[in-house]
């Protein structure tokens, strides 16, 4: 009994199955007791007004012609039925009786139709007073009407049953065709590993729940691939930077176990060397940090900032910091809601490479300007600019243009500004022009932040 249980809980199709059996059964069994009960009543309201007609029709051949005599047959067969059985008493006495009674003699009743059990079968019987002394009794046995009914049953249960049978069968089939899809989703469900990412379930068939579910499916899988692709190339790139000062510190400081140490001139090198690849390391493993503080959503201490004081200080320092670039700024009071210490990191970033990757005796500028809802701060320079085909990886961790040029960088600057931008509700966006220089726009919302709903259009 529970291993039967426990086979119906396992499984939707079994279950809705006999879920929509047991309805269809119901309704059937419902309707045939309709049936039986109607054919029922009909067939009893059809004999009682057989008698009723059966006596009236005595009574008025007696009426009409008064001289026709009791004993007459052809007044009971005024009952016009031979399914009828007749009796006729003139003052207490049987005077004629049907033929069809034979030696059967009925019991008296004075009174409307009722049901009896007479010699085993059940019977309608009905006698009454019809005037003279005359007492007349009809009686109609059922046997025929019960055994109409009786088929009848038979009929519609086997009906039933076949209906039932034939409902469960089919509606098996079919649910379990429809749900086909659901066991081959946690097939492939359970083969997808973190190896086997690259794995889809196949859509096919119409465009119906099971179908949504295997494409939503497939959506995550494309997200969880892209997250787990990108956390190994975020991990195979963050060591192989790691790895190059790493070396460099290696073999300085095998070449001082062996015999460095007692030359100066190497001595001096190898401390100078070995403490640059330890800054540059220092460096790395601070943004990494930086990063994954940025990326875990801290809470950021949002105040009313005026956008042209922190671009003043930050030109003016750029400018102080670069000495063959000149760094100019245009800015107007606009204010945001920004964390101070993480926008300034941000916009340096951007300095950063505006001076890194600019020409010999180049430019740099700084403008800010409202649009829309939006403070933009546009830096400009006239630098080495960026090819087309590089703009859409710009912002990817650890990206750099031209990986084999010379550079200071990690590639984590830009990666670093856009998710400071995108924790102040704002947006990075760039344009550039290969040899020309390149402009990146940061977009703010201006302070006071607005109300969702209320200030939304405006
Ligand atoms: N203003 C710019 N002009 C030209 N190239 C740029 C500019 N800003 C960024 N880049 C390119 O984008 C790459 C990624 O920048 P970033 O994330 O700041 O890394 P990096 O640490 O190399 O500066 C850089 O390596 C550089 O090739
Ligand atoms: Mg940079």
């Amino acid at each position: 009994m529970k291993r039967l249980k426990d086979y119906i809980g396992s499984s939707i199709g079994i279950r809705l199955t006999l879920y929509y059996c047991a309805i269809l059964l119901t309704t059937l069994v419902l309707c045939g007791l309709v049936v039986i009960f109607g054919m029922n009543f009909a067939l009893t309201k059809e004999a009682n007004s057989k008698m009723n007609l059966a006596i009236s029709n005595i009574q008025n051949s007696l009426e009409t012609e008064g001289k026709i005599s009791l004993n007459d047959p052809e007044l009971v067969d005024q009952a016009g039925s031979l399914e009828l059985w007749v009796e006729i008493y003139k003052d207490g006495e049987l005077i004629s009786k049907s033929p069809n009674l034979g030696n059967i003699n009925l019991p008296y009743y004075n009174g409307p139709v009722k049901s009896i059990l007479l010699k085993g079968q059940e019977v309608l019987i009905s006698g009454k007073d019809i005037g003279d002394g005359v007492f007349v009794e009809v009686a109609h046995p059922l046997k025929r009407e019960k055994h109409f009914l009786a088929v009848l049953s038979g009929l519609l249960i086997f009906l039933m049953m076949g209906a039932t049978l034939f409902a469960m069968v089919s509606g098996y089939i079919s649910v379990t065709n429809t749900l086909k899809p659901l066991a081959i989703l946690t097939r492939k469900v359970k083969e997808i590993n973190t190896g086997k990412l690259d794995e889809r379930i196949p859509l096919s068939g119409p465009k119906d729940e099971l179908y949504l579910l295997a494409q939503a499916f497939n959506e995550m899988l494309e997200r969880l691939e892209k997250g787990f692709r990108s956390q190994q190339e975020f991990v195979a790139a963050a060591s192989h930077d790691l790895r190059t000062p790493l070396a460099v510190i290696k073999s300085y400081t095998d070449l001082l176990k062996r015999w460095g140490k007692d030359d100066k001139k190497i001595l001096e090198e190898s401390i100078q060397t070995i403490a640059g690849a330890t800054q540059r390391m220092e460096r790395l493993v601070n943004d990494l940090l930086f990063l994954a503080r940025v990326e875990s959503k801290p809470r950021l201490n949002f105040v009313k900032l005026n956008i042209r004081e922190l671009i003043e200080e930050i030109a003016k320092e750029a400018q102080a910091l670069s000495q063959n670039i000149s760094v100019t700024f245009t800015s107007c009071d606009l204010f945001v809601n920004a964390d101070e210490d993480y926008l300034r990191r941000a916009l340096w970033a951007l300095v950063d490479n505006a001076i890194k990757y600019n020409k010999e005796n180049g430019e740099v500028k700084i403008i800010s300007r409202q649009e829309g809802n939006f403070a933009v701060i546009d830096i400009i320079d006239s630098g080495i600019g960026i090819k087309e085909e590089a703009l859409p990886r710009l912002f990817e961790k650890f990206y750099r243009v031209d990986s084999s040029r010379q550079s200071t960088g990690f590639g984590l600057g830009l990666a670093l500004s856009k998710e400071i931008i995108l924790l102040h509700q704002g947006n990075i966006k760039v344009t550039s022009k290969y040899k020309e220089g390149s402009t990146f726009s940061v977009y703010l919302p201006i302070y006071p932040p607005a109300i969702k709903g209320k200030n939304a259009s405006r």
